[in-house]
């Protein structure tokens, strides 16, 4: 049994199957109907989320099995004191599969090991976000058609930004990706993860101003400013604001740069950007169930 806690869980000759698979399923998706008739996925959601759990409910629902789970901590028994061990332990005699998201950093892994069946981490804390980093992935080896031999700039909360720190957890292991990390001072890419790159003599540069680099990006990877992870509100509120991609910026831009955002967008892009064909982001969503169509099969054994 296999569970998936960190994008680096697949090789990446895995993930090339998992993308064929996915890629197979966005332009057959009547062939998969009934992939996994008579199964049921738990979405165990312990904090808000729209498009990830729905995403996972529609993945499960167009594969033609059954969803149950909840959407809040307060709605469940955590709100009693129940421990996600026990919880999971139950769970695992109501469902087949089970996409765990925590505001605990390490939550789902520890339910993964009491679990009997396969823990999907569909976010915990500031840590990882693993399927929106393959939704990332698909996308961009989707619509750039390779995944390597690329500049992406990551613009935003580098700091809280569990998606960012999954993406780049990923992309190291692909050929000649370049980083550039964009933030203000105080939401700056942790030093982990610039260690790791500096030991793998990956090349990375960090700076403040999104203007001076965007001529020379394949990818603009924009985040929100993590509200709900901020010690105090006027720290947030200084710092929200300090990235708006528009219009003008996006002039600065190669005609075949694209714009990945893991959504929601708050107002670091402006809406006149979507009509852009650089702008992507709205299609990354809809990859995301392709992809997390791919993984249910996967881990339940569908996809031979
Ligand atoms: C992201 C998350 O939850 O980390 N959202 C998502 O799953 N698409 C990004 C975010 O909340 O900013």
């Amino acid at each position: 049994m296999r569970h998936l806690m960190s994008p680096l869980d697949f090789t990446t000759k895995e993930l090339d199957e998992l993308f064929d698979l996915a890629n197979d399923i966005e332009k057959n998706p009547e062939k998969y109907a009934h992939a996994c008739e008579g199964k049921i996925l738990a979405t165990c959601f312990y904090e808000p989320s729209t498009r990830t759990r729905l995403s996972f409910e529609s993945a499960m629902t167009r594969l033609g099995g059954s969803v149950i789970g909840f959407a809040d901590a307060a709605s469940s028994s955590a709100s009693k004191g129940e421990s996600v061990s026990d919880t999971i332990r139950i769970i695992s005699c109501y469902a087949d599969i089970c996409a765990m998201r925590h505001p605990k950093e390490g939550a789902p892994m520890v339910a993964s090991e009491k679990s009997s069946i396969p823990v999907i981490n569909a976010g915990d804390g500031g840590h990882q976000h693993p399927t929106q980093t393959l939704t990332d992935l698909l996308t961009i080896r989707s619509l750039k058609g390779r995944l390597g031999s690329f500049t992406i700039g990551l613009c935003g909360d580098l700091k809280f930004g569990r998606t960012v720190h999954s993406l780049i957890h990923a992309l190291v292991r692909y050929d000649n990706i370049r980083f550039v990390f964009i933030s203000p001072e105080e939401l700056r890419v942790p030093d982990y993860i610039t260690d790791k790159l500096k030991s793998k003599n990956i090349p990375y540069q960090e700076v403040i101003r999104l203007e001076e680099i965007m001529p020379e990006l394949d990818l603009l990877y924009m985040t929100r400013v993590q509200k709900e992870r901020f010690f105090n509100e006027e720290d947030y509120v200084r710092l929200k604001d300090f990235y708006i991609l528009n219009a003008a910026k996006m002039s600065l831009a190669k005609k075949d740069m694209l714009v990945l955002h893991p959504l929601p967008r708050v107002n670091e892009i402006s809406i006149e950007v979507d009509e852009d064909p650089r702008a992507v982001y709205f299609q990354q969503a809809q990859y995301g169930v392709y992809v997390r169509m791919a993984l249910i099969m996967t881990l339940l054994g569908k996809d031979r």
